[in-house]
């Protein structure tokens, strides 16, 4: 009876039966064949980013952005009031899993030749948004007022500071003064709270409109003129609403799960007359941060910032027209490549200026991640303490 009365207060003042007509459109729209659990990696970055709104949104009501408050305010939130530990512990989390999924979402359009006519600028749009992500994470990872934030932020703007002409332009833009203090932490709030939510959100709103309004892409070749539209195959619902549902409650139960079990650590306030040893930025920029380790610093910024460039004009660099992987061994080969190198620089990075321990041998770890034996029988157990001979 409600239903009616709702329905009968709009048709009176609205064309409810076109705008049913499209809502009806959209859902029973047809997907092609290849459609497959890989592309509900889209809806769950989709996911993602709302979590992080929604948790982020709630986080604010505590937090504070000074430098005297940010880190006394993470600590209340994380302590004193109601589940904030928890909604802090899956904005952390929710962070990291949509870089993974986003990346393995670029993955399969990659895999299945989807950036390509007509979908470049359904790319170029993910691209950026892919991007605009880390930046996500850059700004959010200093709000905590930590060591670790402290110094990575350091170390990051100063990377910056390092690009031609406008590099110290840039950096003071970044830190808002000379050293990292509180103005920077005002600036990567306003960028982090306000700035990225909304470009994102309007980003989101334009990508998703293309991928609905030009349909999934199909497996055929890129066609001469324009795409012909699908006219049959599997429906978007209940089929594959179907599928995302479960992955999203898979998703959200490894998010909450992460959260609980592996808690991310808050660690001390910043001290800017601290410097811990072995300085190093968040695990998705070890292999940008490790590649410009082996060159000199501007051969280093310009060969690292190559890979982004080259992602985002991938589409109108690889004009081939077929989009089946298996008939597209270059590009198949190219990506493997890119991937074992972020794969492996990622892991130097990681392991550089640490000590590991191999088969009862231990290892340290210069800064370009070379090893070098320093004792034979030693035990177990990892250290993390400075290397005795500065690396070179
Ligand atoms: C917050 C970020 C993003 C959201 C919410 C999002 C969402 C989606 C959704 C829901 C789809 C349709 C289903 C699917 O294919 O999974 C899709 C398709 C697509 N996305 Fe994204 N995406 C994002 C980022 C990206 C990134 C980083 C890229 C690549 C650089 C990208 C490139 C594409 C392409 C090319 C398609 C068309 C796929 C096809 O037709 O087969 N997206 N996206």
């Amino acid at each position: 009876m409600i239903k009616g009365w709702i329905k009968s207060w709009f048709a009176d003042r609205y064309d409810v039966d076109q705008i049913e007509e499209v809502i009806k459109g959209q859902v029973e729209k047809p997907l092609p064949e290849n459609i497959s659990w890989f592309h509900t990696l889209g809806s769950m970055s989709l996911f993602l980013f709302v979590s992080q709104v929604f948790t982020g949104i709630l986080l604010l009501v505590y937090y504070r952005p000074t430098v005297h408050d940010a880190f006394e305010s993470v600590k209340f939130i994380m302590t004193t009031t109601y589940m904030g530990w928890l909604f802090r512990q899956v904005h952390a989390w929710g962070a990291n899993l949509m870089i993974i999924v986003l990346f393995l979402h670029m993955l399969r359009t990659y895999i299945t030749g989807s950036y390509k006519k007509p979908r470049e600028l359904t790319w170029v749009i993910g691209a950026a948004l892919f991007f605009l992500t880390l930046v996500f994470g850059f700004t959010g990872y200093l709000l905590p007022w930590n060591q670790l934030a402290y110094w990575a932020t350091t170390v990051g703007t100063e990377i910056a500071g390092a690009i031609p002409w406008m590099g110290n332009f840039i950096k003071t833009l970044l830190r808002g003064g000379g050293a990292v203090g509180g103005e920077t932490i005002s600036r990567f709030f306003v960028v982090h709270v306000i700035i990225l939510p909304w470009v994102l959100f309007f980003l989101i709103v334009a990508h998703l409109f293309l991928v609905r309004y030009q349909g999934i892409a199909t497996m055929d070749p890129v066609s001469p003129g324009k795409e012909p539209k699908l006219k049959e195959g599997v429906p978007f619902f209940p089929d594959h609403v179907l599928k995302e549902g479960i992955v999203f409650f898979i998703l959200l139960g490894v998010l909450i799960t992460l959260a609980i079990l592996k808690p991310f650590d808050l660690g001390e306030k910043a001290d800017p007359l601290q410097t811990p040893f072995a300085i190093k930025p968040e695990w998705y920029f070890l292999p940008m941060y490790q590649m410009i380790k082996y060159f000199p610093k501007l051969v280093g910024i310009f060969i690292t910032s190559l890979g982004p460039l080259i992602l985002v004009i991938l589409p109108f660099l690889d004009r081939g027209k077929e989009r089946n992987p298996f008939k597209r061994p270059i590009s198949m080969m190219l990506g493997i490549a890119g991937l074992l190198l972020l794969v492996g620089l990622g892991m130097l990075g990681a392991v550089a200026e640490t000590k590991k321990n191999f088969f009862g041998k231990t290892y340290e770890f210069d800064i370009y991640g070379i090893p070098r034996l320093i004792k034979a029988n030693a035990g177990s157990s990892e250290s993390l303490q400075p290397p005795q001979t500065p690396p070179k």
